[in-house]
């Protein structure tokens, strides 16, 4: 209902929270060098030999990957090895870097993401983002919720506006804490607080996917695990990308881990696997630190 604007810009179905529609393409399983299975049965998003070039440097080298509904992936890696590229190939925030450039195809629901027919800022609220340091608007805690559905048209009047803003400040866990204070800065909660104030941010723009640039490393252990819960939590939603240094955290919310190396996707596969078991040499001197 209220995203059928994204729905018309990108040629879309409407979301709905039911069980996910079938992929419109059978994507067979890509030429790759990666290790293990990078395909999925029912994917939302489906990245095909991606290179992403700075200048005349290359930093991913053609990698290929799909994201499933309802998924939590984890992509982990030493520094430098292409996380944060990757991660910003799939809402095209590389866009903004002038020096980027992107190669390869990305798909969301079958439509490719770097098309010129793709209106990039409905792509931007469709597969959100949210950073490793919280950047919440120089703005009241409302506002920086109802800023997006505002400038998307998802409301058609205030008390919808305002039911937008309670519920995705819910669905971040945030609700009991600011519904008093709605009306303060943003930039005045607490640095988890902040969090998941962008996190709401995100949601309120009726997001498919949620990527996360190592979310909590500016965070405290408690805001860290209560970041963790809502990540599990959302899940239920939406399907979130998470870049993360943090193995233990990677094993806790992901069911899928994607292992980089020197720009290259070295290996996919089912979190418990790649922790306890994996295939390659590279993984497994970075999983068990002697590389990284
Ligand atoms: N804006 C940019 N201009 C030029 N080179 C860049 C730019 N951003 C990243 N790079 C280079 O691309 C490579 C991958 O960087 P990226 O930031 O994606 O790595 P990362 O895995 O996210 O690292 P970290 O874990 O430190 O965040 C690095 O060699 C980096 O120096
Ligand atoms: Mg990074």
């Amino acid at each position: 209902m209220l995203n059928q604007k994204h729905a018309v810009l990108l040629e879309s179905p409407a979301k709905t929270n039911d069980v996910p529609p079938p992929s419109p393409v059978q994507i067979q399983e890509p030429d790759t060098k990666t290790v293990g299975r990078v395909t999925v049965d029912k994917p939302i998003m489906t990245t095909r030999n991606v290179d992403v070039y700075y200048g005349d440097k290359q930093a991913i080298i053609d990698v290929s990957i799909d994201v499933a509904y309802n998924e939590v992936l984890s992509m982990i890696g030493p520094s430098g090895c292409g996380k944060s590229t990757f991660l910003r190939c799939l809402n095209r925030m590389n866009d903004t870097i002038e020096s980027a450039r992107v190669t390869g195809k990305i798909e969301l629901e079958g439509h490719d993401i770097y098309d010129k027919k793709t209106d990039v800022v409905t792509l931007r609220a469709r597969v959100g983002m949210v950073f490793q340091k919280p950047n919440p608007f120089p703005k009241s805690v409302y506002e920086n919720v109802a800023y997006g559905p505002r400038i998307h048209g998802l409301a058609r009047n205030q008390s919808e506006l305002d039911e937008i803003v309670q519920t995705s400040l819910r669905r971040a866990g945030l609700w009991d804490e600011v519904k008093d204070r709605l009306g303060q800065p943003g930039t005045g909660l607490s640095g988890g607080q902040q969090q998941r104030l962008c996190i709401a941010r995100c949601i309120a723009v009726n997001p498919d996917v949620i990527l996360m640039d190592e979310p909590c490393s500016a965070l405290d252990p408690i805001a860290t695990a209560r970041i963790e819960e809502l990540i599990d939590e959302l899940r239920q939603n939406y399907s979130i990308v998470i870049v993360t240094h943090s193995m233990q955290q990677a094993a806790r919310v992901s069911q899928r881990t994607a292992y980089f190396h020197l720009g290259d996707l070295i290996e996919v596969g089912e979190t418990a696997t790649i922790f306890t078991n994996p295939q390659d040499k590279l993984t497994e001197d970075y999983l068990t630190g002697r590389f990284g």
